[in-house]
């Protein structure tokens, strides 16, 4: 590696002098604090928890400038210029990995995982509505394909990257996005990028009274740690649901909201069915759209909404693109039944 500027996960900037020398910069709140508080909330998450005693996590890396920007590029274009100088190929033909995750928070409350919620946070923040969760805080997060993610990829894959984000990284890569492997630079970038996205301590919304438990002396490390860890997710949840048992009736006791209903259809549908989007089957805000879709919804096809929302559709030899469906955490069945109200409405205008 050539001299070059570093971030260590901590935020600090380490400049590499000589071999194995580096001149470090501390961006300590410590050093700079004038009313001596242990914790500020522009501190990076990870630092701060290793600060109170927590080892640093297997993907954490000293990282340049330049591998972030490579990183966003593989995540935000698909693909870079490598350090050899040479543009690299599409990782996937297919997708962007922010046709399925936004790269911005999406829940107003970290700590917990709830479709409703996040719809209404989304919209605020005019940012889609999807299957996969988002980067930010990625790096935070402990687990990844978590709960029936191991039903849907099998222990063998699922396995390997449960603990371990390059794993999880490269699966993705390769499964979710139908894409080629990553080589290891490229991974290392992607999580460069990403943790470029960690949280800090104001994105975990304390309440005046946790920030003086986290600044106080005389209270433990472990208990901040817990304290520290109530406010946001270690992993983001992810329960299959099914279609329902009858199609006509849709899911019992569940009456559809239209206009819910119509975010649904906007923030996420036409973020992947419109008009120059991923999919061949193009959806838009007219007519043939919504009775196109109205009319397979009793149906036992994969066109009905029960179906491609619960469980999606898979790649097949020769045509790669699939989609992914919506665990329980990212599509509640309320919002299936508001989609629909809003579809059936519109396609009987
Ligand atoms: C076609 C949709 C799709 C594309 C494209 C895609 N992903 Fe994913 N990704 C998913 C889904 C669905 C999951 C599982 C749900 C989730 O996020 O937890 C997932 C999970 C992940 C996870 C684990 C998240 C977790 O908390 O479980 C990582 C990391 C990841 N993807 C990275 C990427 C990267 C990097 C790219 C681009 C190279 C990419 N993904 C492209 C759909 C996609
Ligand atoms: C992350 C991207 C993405 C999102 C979000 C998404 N889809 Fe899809 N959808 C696809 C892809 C890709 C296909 C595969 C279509 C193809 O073969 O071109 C597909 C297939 C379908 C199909 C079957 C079409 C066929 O030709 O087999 C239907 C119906 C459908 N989607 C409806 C929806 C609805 C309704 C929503 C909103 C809840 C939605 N999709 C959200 C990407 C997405």
């Amino acid at each position: 590696m050539k001299d070059a500027l570093y971030f260590d996960t901590f935020g600090n900037m380490k400049w590499k002098i000589g071999a194995g020398i580096y001149l470090v910069i501390i961006f300590s709140s410590f050093s700079f604090n004038q009313e001596n508080k242990l914790f500020n909330p522009t501190d990076n998450l990870s630092r701060v928890l290793h600060q109170l005693g927590e080892d640093h996590a297997l993907h954490s890396l000293d990282y340049t400038e330049e591998q972030v920007l490579m990183g966003k590029q593989l995540v935000l274009e698909g693909r870079t210029v490598g350090p050899d100088g040479k543009r690299t190929r599409y990782v996937s033909k297919h997708y962007m990995c922010t046709t399925c995750h936004n790269t911005q928070r999406e829940d107003p409350d970290l700590s917990v995982s709830e479709p409703e919620t996040r719809l209404d946070y989304v919209k605020t923040k005019g940012i889609p509505f999807l299957q996969g969760t988002t980067f930010k805080g990625i790096v935070n997060r402990e687990s990844w394909y978590n709960d029936d993610y191991v039903k849907k990829y099998g222990e063998e894959i699922v396995g390997k990257a449960h603990k371990n984000l390059r794993e999880s990284i490269q699966l993705c890569a390769v499964e979710c996005a139908q894409g080629r492997a990553m080589k290891a630079w490229e991974i290392d970038a992607v999580l460069a990028y990403f943790w470029t996205l960690e949280y800090n301590l104001a994105d975990l919304d304390l309440s005046p009274e946790e920030w003086e438990s986290i600044n106080e002396k005389a209270i433990d490390n472990e208990a901040k740690i817990k304290l520290l860890k109530s406010k946001y997710l270690q992993k983001s949840p992810a329960h299959f649901f099914q279609s329902a048992a009858d199609k006509k009736e849709g899911y019992p006791g569940l009456e559809g909201n239209p206009d819910i209903g119509k975010d649904i259809y906007e923030l996420s549908c036409l973020h992947c069915h419109q008009q120059g989007g991923v999919s061949h089957y193009v959806l838009d805000s007219k007519a043939l759209s919504f009775k196109d879709l109205a009319k397979s919804i009793p149906k036992n096809s994969h066109f009905s909404l029960y179906q491609i929302i619960a469980y999606g559709t898979y790649a097949i030899p020769g045509h790669k693109p699939y989609m992914p469906h919506f665990p329980a955490e990212r599509m509640s069945k309320q919002q299936v039944e508001d989609l629909r109200a809003y579809i059936e409405l519109k396609a009987n205008e």
